[in-house]
């Protein structure tokens, strides 16, 4: 048995922005069922929500400031979660990385350098918990400090990093480094300086024991150029510490069978009932109630890694196809207003949703028949995992996860029953509209197109598989 901190920014159902917290509430919850002695470790910000008051464990004073933990549980689990309390720095609207007007928070640096300072001191046992972790699993650059401050401290807890996005490098300038009055000898090339300036992700990557990221092929592609943002020379050096363990999904969140979030939950035994939810999802959204047309779904951030793009330029040519096309999502202003106006030009054929609305996408995995992924880059990604457990196939490029997760449906593959969804290759709009038509061929094929879905809603995802390659990593540690 190992005593884990898990420290991370965001945790599902406490706060969340996109996949992290998915895994941050379900990789330490699978490691418990499998006997580990794991804690949580998260600020506390004003939009977290709790479903009971949490309890003061701790005060302790960390580079002058003054620190109130709290402990909570992670629901429908048995893992404590402990939360940063400075109000001064947490106690406003926001989400974890921007403030309410959606701006990055001006000391988004000073935040986290603070947070991370906590986590050094309880797992140092120096917060009067009567508790020492044998590791501290960190998780991206907003955790970058810690495995570096730990490797000053003479005897310490090993350390594990794990990379969820290498885009996020938490670059800030060096003034930023003295303001955060870090420790002289970490202004280094060798440690937290990046080309004169202050990298929080460097420390992770510099000192871990073990850098991990979410799926073997993303570990592959982060020691290249295209993918590595200049610090692939780094991971290339640690390589033999570097390694892939694909994300799992919470089965029991997303379940087509059990989801209250659905008109009509359904299985692979009622596949038929799908449909239902596809009709309530059409009316809902205002688009043309019509079983024929193939729904296509999108969820998630609207940045250029996930392809919005490619998307909006297939767009128009998408409208003029006999199919449908939802989008739920919120990020870049500027994709915001081209999919608003689109919406507009076609309002039978495309329905835009802005926003973050956690029932709306389980409603959108369920009702839609095509789910599109054709991200850029994708270090695991989880909607293609959660598409294919919902029977609706997922579109994606071969790229990271995505790669890893979707097996292309082609004559061998829909015959030897592992075929699961749609994969292209390049990242430009005439190869997704390629596959775009590709799929609309197959859809009319409803003899294999049942058999793929019932190929994907058959792949187990779940978390066992994963959690026992953690359990492995950390053995030796
Ligand atoms: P990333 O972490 O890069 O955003 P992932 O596919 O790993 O991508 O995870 C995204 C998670 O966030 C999924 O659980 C997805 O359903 C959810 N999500 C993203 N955008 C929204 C939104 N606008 N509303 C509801 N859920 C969203
Ligand atoms: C990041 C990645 C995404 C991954 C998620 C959870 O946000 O962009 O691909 O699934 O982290 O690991």
């Amino acid at each position: 048995m190992k005593k884990i901190l898990f420290a991370t920014s965001e945790a599902h159902p406490l706060i969340k922005t996109g996949g992290l917290a998915d895994v941050a509430g379900s990789l330490p919850a699978a490691l418990a069922e499998l006997g580990q002695d794991i804690r949580i470790i998260l600020p506390k910000y004003q939009a977290i929500k709790l479903s009971e008051a949490p309890r003061i464990i701790a005060s302790m004073r960390v580079n002058n400031a003054d620190i109130t933990l709290l402990e909570t549980r992670l629901p429908d689990s048995s893992v404590p979660v402990w939360l940063v309390d400075y109000p001064e720095f947490f106690a406003f609207p926001g989400n974890p990385y921007l403030d309410a007007s959606g701006k990055p928070w001006a000391n988004i640096a000073e935040r986290f350098a603070l947070f991370c300072r906590v986590v050094v001191e309880v797992a140092m046992n120096r917060a009067q918990l009567d508790w020492q972790p044998d590791l501290v699993h960190c998780n991206d650059w907003q955790t970058g400090l810690i495995p570096a401050l730990l490797s000053l401290e003479p005897t310490h807890p090993a350390s594990v990093f794990t990379i969820h996005n290498m885009a996020y490098q938490g670059l800030f300038d060096s003034n930023t480094f003295a303001s955060l009055n870090l420790p002289g000898q970490l202004w280094q090339p060798t440690a937290l300086e990046y080309h004169g300036m202050l990298s929080f992700i460097k420390g992770g990557l510099a000192f871990a024991d073990r850098i991990t990221t979410v799926s073997p092929t993303y570990a592959q592609e982060i020691q290249t150029a295209e993918f590595g943002y200049g610090l692939e020379g780094l991971l290339q050096y640690r390589q033999e510490r570097l390694s892939g363990i694909i994300n799992g999904i919470d089965t029991d969140i997303w379940n087509p069978a059990t989801d209250t979030c659905l008109t009509q939950p359904y299985s692979i035994s009622k596949l038929a009932d799908k449909q239902l939810n596809k009709a309530a999802l059409q009316q809902t959204l205002g688009l043309a109630v019509d079983e024929k047309q193939p729904l296509f779904g999108l969820i998630g951030r609207l940045v250029e890694q996930k392809g919005i793009d490619m998307v909006l330029d297939c767009l128009p040519q998408m409208a003029e196809l006999p199919l449908q096309f939802v989008l739920l999502g919120s990020g870049e202003k500027h994709f915001e207003q081209q999919l608003q106006t689109l919406a507009a030009q076609y309002p039978e054929k495309i329905a835009i949703r802005l926003g973050y609305d956690e029932a709306l996408a389980h409603q959108i995995e369920a009702g839609a028949d095509v789910f599109l992924m054709p991200s850029r880059f994708e270090p695991c990604g989880l909607n293609q995992m959660y598409s294919q457990r919902y029977g609706t196939l997922p579109i994606v490029r071969r790229t990271g996860g995505l790669a890893d997760t979707v097996t292309d449906a082609l004559p061998d593959t829909i015959s030897n029953g592992t075929a699961s969804g749609i994969v292209f290759d390049d990242a430009n709009a005439s190869a997704l509209m390629e596959a775009i038509k590709r799929t609309l061929f197959l859809y009319d094929n409803k003899t294999a197109w049942k058999k793929i879905q019932r190929n994907a809603m058959t792949k187990d995802f779940s978390w066992q598989n994963s959690a026992q390659q953690y359990l492995a990593l950390y053995d030796p540690l």
